[in-house]
């Protein structure tokens, strides 16, 4: 498939995880791919190059706009625009009561999970308002929806991206940029197998209409989708991937 051949795309948090299979994907419908990531992401570089893709990676704090700002300006010089942006990079949460969180807690999934998102999206927008068929798309969650005690902080910092994606696909609709926003259920990650285990994992399973578990690669299709012109009139919309765990 080359719907993205030519199309430059930008994902965070790609050197693991949701966003390595993302960048892989996008690579493979012909995308040059740009990640940027706080880890060494040459393996998904390596990955995409020897299954004959473009990218590379920058490491970034996305939580900086010192790092950003550096970082796009690497972009800029190999690019002189930008068609895809994945907001991607987060933390993922424990369980905490929200009267037990602290001030640093919240304030942390806030950063990384909400304002890295806003200022990724600034950073890379006048390289986007440049595309002809510019898409931004955020990784939100469906745990937004099921509301689960004991995740206050990171519930409300992917609430507040869905907030954002609202505003930003009415915002940006005059320079024909689609902005829509993802909520995978639950994918065995790294960042996920730090806190769930196994039984957890087939719990979430049992809920589901579909009873598949759910895989970074599920995620990374319906974002190729969202990237190319199928999707041309899709915009501001919250898109679930979760074998019907949530129906909304
Ligand atoms: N895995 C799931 O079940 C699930 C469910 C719903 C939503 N999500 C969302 O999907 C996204 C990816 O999750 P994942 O499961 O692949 O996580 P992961 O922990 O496996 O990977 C996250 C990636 O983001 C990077 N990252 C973290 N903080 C960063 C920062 N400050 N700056 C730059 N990069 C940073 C990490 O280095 C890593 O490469 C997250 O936004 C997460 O909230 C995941």
């Amino acid at each position: 498939m080359s719907r993205l051949k030519d199309r430059i795309a930008v994902v965070s948090g790609a050197a693991a995880g949701i966003g390595k299979a993302i960048a892989v994907r996008l690579a493979a419908e012909g995308a040059a791919v740009e990640i940027l990531d706080i880890k060494d992401a040459s393996d998904a570089v390596n990955e995409i190059r020897a299954a004959g893709g473009q990218a590379n990676a920058e490491l970034c704090d996305v939580t900086s706009e010192e790092q950003i700002a550096k970082a796009v300006a690497a972009i800029a010089a190999r690019h002189d625009h930008v068609d895809i942006l994945v907001n991607n990079a987060g933390i993922l949460s424990g369980k905490t009561p929200w009267h037990e969180l602290s001030y640093d807690e919240v304030n942390r999934f806030v950063q990384v999970n909400y304002l890295g998102y806003f200022l990724v999206s600034k950073a890379i927008y006048p390289l986007l308002k440049k595309s002809e068929h510019g898409r931004l798309i955020n990784v939100a969650s469906r745990t937004y929806f099921l509301a689960n005690p004991g995740q206050m902080a990171y519930v409300a910092a992917k609430g507040a991206v869905m907030g954002m994606t609202r505003v930003m696909a009415k915002e940006m609709g005059d320079d024909n940029i689609c902005v829509n926003a993802v909520a995978p259920g639950m994918i065995a990650t790294e960042g996920t197998l730090a806190h769930s285990n196994e039984e957890a994992f087939n719990r979430v399973m049992m809920n589901q209409a579909i009873k598949k578990r759910g895989k970074p690669e599920h995620l990374a299709g319906l974002i190729a989708f969202l990237a190319s012109d199928d999707a041309e009139l899709i915009t501001g919309q919250m898109i679930l991937c979760d074998g019907g765990g949530y129906l909304h």
